[in-house]
């Protein structure tokens, strides 16, 4: 396994070495690809790259990024889209041009076209040079559920009861959560030159030990991330409790 584990104390301590992380890559490259995430495990590190930016200049001018995933039927100024997340807890405190960020659009009418759209676009920029990843409790990474094939690319993703249940806390109720999102599929992840999956508290401490320890099976996506040349995890001591592995 190529896998670089790096252990810390908690959520705070997991964000600020994320950001440091990203923040070399993008401030040593005369042009860098990102791959983004959403929820509730990057924002700490998107907190620290805006500070980072305010108080180190770093710069975003030549940074293009791509996010996982975004729901279907939700418009990119709607409160819950995807879209929106970045731009509030990101892209509109940094120097980054609007037009070089990519979130997939949920609210086209042909979705299956943009999932094969957001595939060659991310071809035609060169591909992603690092992906930032979280992880769900089920072990899904981006809205890619267990039981997704591991040559899946874009595609339309039917969302699982216990996704839609994690993310009701962000919609005023569970009927609020949409049923079906376009996420990079795992092919499309694996494609990364290089990947830093994030993983803090205890709930996501089963998925991690089925990371570090289990068999790699489509039944648990993370685990693919083990055929994956270049991966570093950083994990807080919460998420590694049900791990036997310790850096
Ligand atoms: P979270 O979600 O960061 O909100 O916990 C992670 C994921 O579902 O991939």
């Amino acid at each position: 396994m190529d896998m670089k584990l790096i252990e810390v104390k908690g959520y705070q301590e997991m964000s600020a070495r994320a950001a440091e992380y990203i923040a070399h890559k993008v401030r040593i490259s005369k042009k860098i690809t990102l791959g983004l995430a959403t929820g509730g495990t990057p924002e700490g590190t998107y907190r620290n790259l805006i500070e980072d930016h305010r108080q180190n200049y770093t710069s975003y001018r030549h940074v293009t990024t791509f996010n996982l995933d975004e729901y279907v039927g939700l418009a990119g100024d709607h409160l819950n889209s995807y879209r929106y997340f970045m731009n509030k807890k990101l892209f509109d405190h940094i120097d980054i041009q609007k037009s070089n960020t990519y979130v997939p659009r949920g609210h086209v009418l042909d979705i299956e076209q943009e999932c094969l759209d957001y595939e060659k676009l991310l071809i035609d920029h060169g591909g992603i040079d690092m992906q930032l990843l979280g992880i769900g409790s089920n072990g899904h990474i981006g809205f890619n559920e267990p039981g997704t094939p591991f040559d899946s690319e874009t595609h339309v993703v039917e969302l699982t009861p216990s996704t839609r249940e994690a993310n009701a806390r962000y919609f005023s109720s569970l009927e609020q959560v949409p049923t079906k999102a376009i996420s990079m599929g795992i092919a499309t992840i694996l494609k990364a030159k290089e990947i830093l999956l994030l993983v803090s508290g205890e709930n996501k401490s089963e998925a991690l030990a089925q990371l570090l320890e289990g068999e790699i099976t489509e039944k648990n996506p993370a685990s693919v991330l083990k055929i994956h040349p270049f991966v570093t995890v950083i994990a807080d001591h919460a998420a590694l409790s049900a791990s036997k592995v310790r850096c």
